[in-house]
């Protein structure tokens, strides 16, 4: 198991879940359309066609201009933290190239670009003190966007705490819960009139399971009460953000993101089928349970009832949110075995590379098309009014030969999921939009630059972008 693979299922919460992977698309999309029949008008004409990012991964300029220190600049200031010993500092210096970027996107038809503002360029101690600068440079950004008719999608939370907020205890702070109300105060009543469209947090599942559960984000801590109580801060935090937001954006369309992944069980053995149903509530059901008013799904997670302990009067009335959109993020799928070893939930996955031939070169994950749809049919269960599919990418490795950069696997990826997103919408799933992950090649977290999941691939020493083939083929199909 890759780090990477880790964080997805630390994410996934499990303190040694590993990571899975999949089955080949071919047979399974005998029954719908083939990606080559595909057309943008299958999908109704508001569906929404984006580009995804965030700024720890794209920004750089880490220290210029007022911003403060943020926990991904504390970590990656020490090399060991990322397999590549590299770090955001200068990243695609999006910073200041935004314009560039900006273009490259409109050159592909897409209309919709979500991006996350980094907390600590805004305001660098977490609380208090204002970084004009900091705001000046997203309202320039959104401006740009605006003229050139692309739709800016902001997410409050990518991952990139204030460092000074951290040395407070972080997300095992309750006190986290007015910090976040703070800053989102300050971005909203700043850029409300310009952006519509607001997510409140980028995968809890992954930020706790990676920062408290596998030590593999900042703050790299391993401790199980640390990270129960950090995400329950985060649900309160995901819930209490979107009411500022609320009252301070009329007409905001409102969602948060979650990552969710199918769940197989490895065989149908009862032990298996617990083993998946453990896996099931820790990555898909953690999160978006306390939203919807139906509390921890403690029943399948005993460990979790630990949470009551930092739970205070008025909480389960506090995680509701009626969200006016939930944005799902779906890459592969797991395939969950019984394991007495780790003890917390007594399972484990199945690692990718024995669930399927055809394992990502860079992640080891498993590419699962049909994955996307069975998880849209599973949240369609819940009370949800839209679906946004967020993110959905795959790192393949590519390189640049004459200019171009022939990543045929990733255009594949892309008619293949997009079929199944389109089978689940004509079966009546209110699914009204769907991100690329991701804009352009960027730091992908602990794993570095080597993982390649841009439509536009970017030289880091020259900072030249080329559209990959695989943005061209959106640029054709957007058209
Ligand atoms: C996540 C994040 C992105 C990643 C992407 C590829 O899901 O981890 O939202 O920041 O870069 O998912 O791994």
């Amino acid at each position: 198991m890759n780090r990477r693979d880790a964080v997805k299922l630390m994410g996934a919460g499990g303190l040694g879940l590993y990571l899975a992977s999949r089955l080949s698309s071919a047979k399974a999309l005998n029954s719908i359309l083939s990606g080559n029949d595909l057309t943008k008008e299958m999908f109704g004409k508001d569906f929404k066609w984006g580009t995804a990012t965030a700024a720890y991964q794209i920004e750089g300029a880490y220290n210029i201009d007022g911003k403060g220190e943020s926990i991904w600049d504390r970590f990656t200031a020490n090399p060991k933290h990322v397999k590549t010993r590299e770090n955001g500092n200068v990243a695609c210096d999006f910073y200041h190239l935004y314009k560039t970027d900006l273009r490259l996107m409109k050159e592909m038809n897409f209309g919709c670009f979500r991006f996350s503002t980094a907390w600590a360029r805004i305001l660098p101690e977490g609380i208090g003190k204002v970084n004009q600068n900091g705001l000046d440079f997203y309202h320039h950004m959104i401006d740009f966007c605006l003229e050139l008719g692309i739709e800016p999608w902001l997410t409050l939370y990518h991952w990139d705490l204030p460092q000074a907020l951290q040395d407070k205890g972080g997300w095992v702070n309750r006190d986290v819960i007015s910090w976040f109300n703070e800053y989102t105060d300050v971005v909203t009543c700043s850029l409300g009139g310009k952006v519509k469209n607001w997510m409140v947090l980028n995968e809890p599942v992954s930020f706790i399971g990676g920062g408290y559960l596998g030590g593999i984000h900042p703050p790299g801590h391993i401790n199980l009460k640390e990270g129960i109580a950090a995400s329950h801060h985060a649900v309160l935090c995901q819930a209490e953000g979107a009411r500022v937001i609320r009252a301070n954006v009329p007409g905001a369309n409102i969602g948060t993101t979650f990552s969710c992944a199918h769940i197989d069980p490895k065989n149908t053995r009862h032990m298996h089928e617990k083993a998946a149903a453990k896996l099931d509530a820790l990555s898909n059901r953690l999160f978006i349970e306390p939203a919807l008013g139906m509390g921890y799904p403690t029943d399948v997670l005993p460990f979790f009832k630990k949470v009551e302990k930092y739970m205070k009067d008025g909480d389960e009335q506090k995680m509701k949110f009626d969200f006016d959109f939930i944005g799902l993020q779906n890459y592969t799928r797991f395939v969950a075995r019984f394991a007495l070893i780790p003890p917390v939930i007594w399972g484990n996955i199945v690692p990718a590379k024995k669930v399927t031939k055809e394992v990502l070169n860079e992640m080891g994950w498993e590419i699962y098309p049909k994955g996307i749809y069975e998880i849209l049919k599973q949240f369609s269960k819940y009370p949800i009014k839209t679906f946004i599919l967020t993110e959905n990418g795959v790192a393949v490795k590519d390189k640049v030969e004459d200019g171009k950069v022939h990543d045929a696997r990733r255009t594949q990826f892309f008619k293949d999921y997009l079929a199944y997103v389109l089978k689940a919408k004509n079966e009546g799933i209110n699914v009204n939009g769907y991100f690329v992950w991701s804009l352009m090649d960027n730091f992908e977290w602990a794993e570095g630059y080597r993982p390649k999941l841009g439509l536009v691939a970017v030289d880091f020493k020259t900072q030249q972008r080329i559209i990959k083939d695989s943005g061209l083929w959106f640029k054709e199909f957007l058209k």
